[in-house]
C-alpha cells in the first residue's frame, strides 16, 4: 500500500506495531537483531546529521566532493529533459548539487518513507527552484516497482529517468538485498534509465574502524538511542548504562558490524515480555557493506546495469558510479 494514502494517526499506530513486532521478534531469534531502519526516529535522525559532520566520519565530505567535481559530466551523460529519482530522499542535500548541474531537469522525484521529511524538503525545494516540478512520492523505496500513476503527466512519463542513491547506503543492504533494490530500480527507471550510486570502497581497516567509534562518542548515542527508544515507545526497561555500542570492521566479509552489548548478566523487560541476556551478548542493528572495484561491478552486472563511469576522491576512499540500464 502506498503509505501517503494513510492518515498521519494510522501511519503512527502503524509504525508502533512494526516497530513493536520488529523488536519482539528479533530479541527472540538467535542471533539477536533488530532491522538497522529503526535506528532512524527523529532523535536518531539527529544524532546520525552528527555522525556526518564527525571527524572520523569520512564518507559525508568525500562523496560531496566527488558530486561537486562530477555534476557537470554526471549531467551530461544524463542528458538535458531527464526526471531525477531519489531513493530514500531525506532532506535531499546532496540533490542540490545535481539540480544546479541539471537546470533542464522535468522533474525531481523524491522518494521517502517518512512524509514529514518529504513535505519539507519539498516545500525547501519548492522555494529555492521555483521553476522545477518537485513530485513526491511517500513511499518505502525498498518495495516499490513503480511511480504512482499520477506522475504519468506526458512530460514526466516521457522523460529518461535517473535514479540517485547517495549515501553508501546500499552498504546497510545485505548483498542479496542490494541486488534486488538495484533490479526494483532498475525496473522502475526503465530501458533508458541510468542510476548514480553511491559506494564506501574497502580501505585500510583503521580508517573504518575509527569512522564507526568516534571518539566523541556520537556514533554509540546513534546505536544506544534504539534502547531509549524502546523505553519510550515499548515500556522497554533497558538501562543504557548496562550496554554498550560494539562496532568492528570484518576483513573477510567486507563489513562493518554494529551492535549493542550487554556489560551484565541482566533481564530486560520489553511490551511485557522479559528477555534475559548474558554478560557479553549481543544484538545486532547494522551491516555496512565496503565494495572493491569487482564487487561494484558484480553488483552492477547482478541487478541488470552496466558501468559507465566511476569517480572517486585521490585517496579512493569513497566511489560514485553512474550505471546504465543494460540492454534487456
Ligand atoms: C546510513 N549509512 C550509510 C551509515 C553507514 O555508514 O553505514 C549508517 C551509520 N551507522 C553508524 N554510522 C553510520
Amino acid at each position: 500500500m502506498n503509505v501517503s494514502l494513510l492518515a498521519p494517526d494510522r501511519v503512527e499506530l502503524n509504525d508502533r506495531e512494526e516497530f513493536r513486532d520488529a523488536v519482539l521478534a528479533g530479541l527472540s531469534h538467535s542471533p539477536r537483531a533488530i532491522p538497522a531502519k529503526f535506528l532512524y526516529d527523529a532523535r536518531g535522525s539527529e544524532l546520525f546529521d552528527a555522525i556526518c559532520e564527525l571527524p572520523e566520519y569520512y564518507l559525508t565530505r568525500t562523496e560531496t566532493g566527488i558530486l561537486k567535481d562530477c555534476a557537470p559530466e554526471l549531467a551530461r551523460l544524463a542528458g538535458p529533459g531527464c526526471a531525477l529519482v531519489e531513493f530514500g530522499s531525506g532532506s535531499s542535500v546532496k540533490t542540490r548539487l545535481l539540480l544546479d548541474a541539471m537546470p533542464d531537469l522535468v522533474a525531481y522525484v523524491p522518494i521517502d518513507i517518512s512524509r514529514h521529511h518529504l513535505d519539507a524538503t519539498a516545500a525547501r525545494l519548492r522555494r529555492d527552484y521555483p521553476r522545477l516540478r518537485v513530485e513526491p512520492v511517500c513511499a518505502d523505496y525498498m518495495a516499490l516497482e513503480a511511480l504512482p500513476i499520477d506522475l504519468k503527466g506526458a512530460d514526466v512519463n516521457g522523460a529518461p529517468r535517473l535514479g540517485f542513491f547517495p549515501g553508501s547506503t546500499i552498504g546497510n543492504l545485505e548483498p542479496q538485498d542490494a541486488t534486488s533494490f538495484l533490479r526494483r530500480a532498475r525496473t522502475l527507471l526503465g530501458d533508458r534509465g541510468a542510476m548514480v550510486l553511491g559506494v564506501d570502497l574497502r580501505k585500510d581497516p583503521k580508517r573504518l574502524n575509527d569512522a564507526y567509534n568516534d571518539s566523541a562518542g556520537v556514533t554509540a548515542a546513534f546505536t544506544l538511542n534504539l534502547l531509549r527508544r524502546m523505553n519510550r515507545e515499548l515500556g522497554a526497561t533497558f538501562d543504557t548504562a548496562r550496554f554498550a555500542h560494539d562496532a568492528f570492521y570484518d576483513p573477510v566479509e567486507g563489513r562493518i558490524e554494529i551492535y549493542f552489548r550487554s556489560l551484565a548478566a541482566q533481564s530486560v523487560t520489553v511490551s511485557g515480555r522479559t528477555f534475559t541476556f548474558a554478560e557479553g551478548e549481543r544484538v545486532h542493528t547494522e551491516y555496512s557493506y565496503k565494495y572493491d572495484d569487482a564487487g561494484i561491478a558484480a553488483l552492477a552486472r547482478s541487478a541488470g546495469f552496466t558501468i559507465d563511469r566511476t569517480w572517486t576522491d585521490p585517496d579512493r576512499l569513497f566511489a560514485v558510479v553512474y550505471l546504465e540500464a543494460a540492454a534487456p
